[in-house]
Order: structure tokens, then sequence, then C-alpha cells
């Protein structure tokens, strides 16, 4: 993108690109954040356990990307302007909270902070993912769109890989 914004690849509206597809990026990071551990289990393959780090890790480099080319190139920094398009556009709003939600998550991504935390601790804050993935479906809902199918198409996939997850633990406690 920084290569194909000067040379004029990217279309009549390079930051609507840049703005678009780092949002699906950031959003198709996350399904495959929360798809490895159903999938762990689904098909017995313990090995994926060792990709959610970067997974997550990934998620959050795109949200990051997504949330600079707002703040930069779609609002000049303009600070007084930033506070109002928080405040008074809902899918900028939950956005914004799934990326705050999103830094905590980044920090401790590491042994470390395991450690540090405890395990117990740990998993309940990272627990925060699920409801990061209700406010990134409701953001992308929320925004006014050409194919308004497709934010439901993500909606019901983190739907399932959360109902996998109620799923499990309902079972284990039987
Ligand atoms: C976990 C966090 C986030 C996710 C998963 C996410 C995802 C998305 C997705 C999927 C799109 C639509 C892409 C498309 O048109 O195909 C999008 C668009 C957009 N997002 Fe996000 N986003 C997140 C956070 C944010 C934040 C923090 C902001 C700014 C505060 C933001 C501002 C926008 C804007 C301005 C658009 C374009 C709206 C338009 O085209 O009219 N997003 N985002």
């Amino acid at each position: 993108m920084a290569i194909g914004a000067p040379l004029g690849w990217l279309g009549a509206n390079p930051i609507e690109f840049i703005t678009r597809s780092t949002g699906t990026w950031t959003i198709v990071a996350l399904v495959a954040t929360l798809a490895i551990t159903p999938l762990r289990r689904a098909l017995n393959w313990p090995w994926l356990v060792r990709l959610r780090r970067t997974a997550g890790l990934i998620t959050f480099f795109y949200a990051f990307l997504h949330f600079m080319t707002w703040l930069w190139l779609d609002r000049f920094f303009d600070w007084n302007d930033i506070v109002k398009d928080i405040a008074k556009r809902p899918f900028i709003t939950v956005g914004f909270a799934a990326f705050v939600l999103l830094i905590p998550l980044a920090i401790t991504s590491n042994n470390a902070s395991i450690k540090k935390l405890g395990a117990a601790t740990w998993q309940r804050l990272h627990s925060a993912v699920y409801f990061i993935a209700i406010l990134a479906s409701l953001h992308f809902i929320w925004l006014a769109r050409r194919n308004p199918n497709e934010p439901y198409v993500y909606a019901a996939i983190f739907a399932l890989l959360l109902g996998a997850r109620i799923y499990w633990k309902y079972r284990k406690s039987e």
C-alpha cells in the first residue's frame, strides 16, 4: 500500500482503500485468532496452539495500522475532531473500544506476563477477546455498506466460534 498509494494503484480514493483493507485484515486476523482453539480441539491438532499468540499479535498490528490510518489520514491528528467522531458516530465508538481493549492483550502476550499475572488472571484478562469480537461485529454492521451481507457473515462466524467454546465449557461441567 505504501508503494501503491504514490503510484496511483489504489484507485480514486487511496485513503478509503487503505482504511477498508486494513479493517478487513484486522477482522480476518481476529477470526483466525479465535478459530485456533476450536480447530485444535475439533481436529486434535495440539501444535496449533503455537500459532495463537502470533495470530493475536497480527490482529493488533493490523488494528493499529487501521486506527492510525483513521487518526492520521482521515482526521489529520485533529484532537477535537477525533473526540467528536468517537462520541458521535456509534460505529467509530465501538471500533475505538475494540482497539483500546486489544492494547492490554497485546502488551501481555508474552510468557513473563503470564508468570507475573498468574495463569488464571491472565486467562480472565484475555477472555476480553470475545467482547472485542462482538464490538468488531457491531463496528462492521453499523458501517454504511455497499454489501450489507458481509458483516453478518463475520458475525455468524464469531457466533459459531464463541458458541463452540460455550458448548465445550457446558459439557465439561456436566
Ligand atoms: C478490532 C478493531 C477493528 C476492526 C476489527 C475493524 C474492522 C473494520 C472493517 C472490517 C471495516 C470495513 C472494511 C470494508 O469496507 O470492507 C472497517 C472500516 C472502517 N473502520 Fe474499522 N475496525 C476496527 C477498529 C477501528 C477503529 C479503532 C477505528 C477508528 C477509530 C476504525 C475506523 C474505521 C473507518 C473510518 C472505516 C471505514 C468506514 C467507511 O468506509 O465508511 N476502525 N473497520
